[in-house]
């Protein structure tokens, strides 16, 4: 699947802006950005239900059409779910909608959901609900899944359990567009990660290539200092702290035990997609 220059303005608002990449088959794609980069609406129009005021969507070398939606799965950032009835009845009722649907038992069984079958609808917890919409997603069969946000206000076991879900929709060789708050996630899930803020691509590459773009060897990080020029090589002063991504941890530590700086609250550490995201965004991707 593949995107070409889209845009997407809300009058004043340029929420998608000239965006292109694209995904390879059976992966798992994670777009990441802060709220409002513009996540949602380009989701939104690679799933053909909004459409861009310009750029094209690919899915197999052809441009989307109406005959795309019945090959993709797709659960919403947020859904209405038809209340009075319960798990089995809303799969039962979504399984009617589709010529070929999967068996009953194979979407009960890669969900998890046979503790909650003959429960409301409006009974489910947070990570029952995101279980039971993967289930409906994936009811046609879909060659690719669409995910916006499956596991934002899930607590971690539960986040934990859906990315089981997700590995076991990746075994099948279905690809899979993920958008995620959660930057550990994205590590563990995801192929390929494309960073995105204000309608723009910032970055695009395997997790563990971006790191590497990004970040030489460890990162130093000590509590604010007050201090700012402390000739330390590579140091960055922030408001809060005094951190150094440095490949070398010798000369950094000799450099910082020089400083006379109270190092009290020093950490080291190896830089993960959170750093890297605070330094392409200026913003934790929680805030
Ligand atoms: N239907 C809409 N009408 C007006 N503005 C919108 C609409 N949908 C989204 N926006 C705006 O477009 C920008 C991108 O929103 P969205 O795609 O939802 O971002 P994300 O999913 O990354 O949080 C935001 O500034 C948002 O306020
Ligand atoms: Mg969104």
């Amino acid at each position: 699947m593949r995107i070409e220059h889209l845009k997407k303005s809300y009058g004043a608002v340029q929420a998608v802006n000239d965006l292109s990449f694209s995904i390879e088959e059976g992966s798992c794609f994670g777009l990441l950005g802060p709220n409002g980069a513009g996540k949602t609406t380009t989701i939104e129009i690679m799933e053909g239900i909004q459409e861009a005021d310009s750029g094209t969507v690919y899915f197999k070398e052809k441009p989307i059409d109406r005959d795309f939606k019945k090959k993709v799965g797709i659960q919403f950032q947020s859904t209405a779910l038809p209340e009075f009835i319960t798990v089995k009845e809303t799969l039962e009722l979504f399984r009617a909608l589709y010529p070929d649907p999967r068996d009953m038992d194979e979407v009960i069984d890669i969900c998890s959901l046979q503790d909650i079958l003959d429960r409301d609808n409006r009974k489910l917890s947070g990570g029952q609900r995101q279980r039971m919409l993967l289930g409906l997603a994936i009811i046609p069969r879909p060659e690719m899944v669409f995910l916006d946000e499956p596991t934002t206000g899930l607590d971690p076991q539960a986040r934990r359990n859906f990315w089981k879900l997700i590995e076991k929709i990746k075994k099948e060789k279905t690809s899979v567009l993920l958008t995620t708050h959660y930057m550990e996630e994205a590590e563990i899930l995801c192929d390929q990660i494309a960073i995105m803020d204000h309608g723009k691509l910032l970055e695009i590459d395997t997790p563990s290539q971006l790191l590497e773009n990004h970040f030489d060897g460890a990162l130093v990080t000590v509590p604010h200092t007050g201090r700012t020029d402390l000739g330390i090589k590579g140091a960055v002063y922030t408001e809060t702290h005094l951190e150094v991504s440095t490949d070398n941890l010798d000369l950094t530590m000799n450099e910082l035990l020089n400083s006379r700086l109270n190092l009290e609250g020093l950490s080291i550490k190896k830089p993960n997609l959170d750093d890297l995201f605070l330094k392409l965004t200026g913003s934790s991707l929680r805030a």
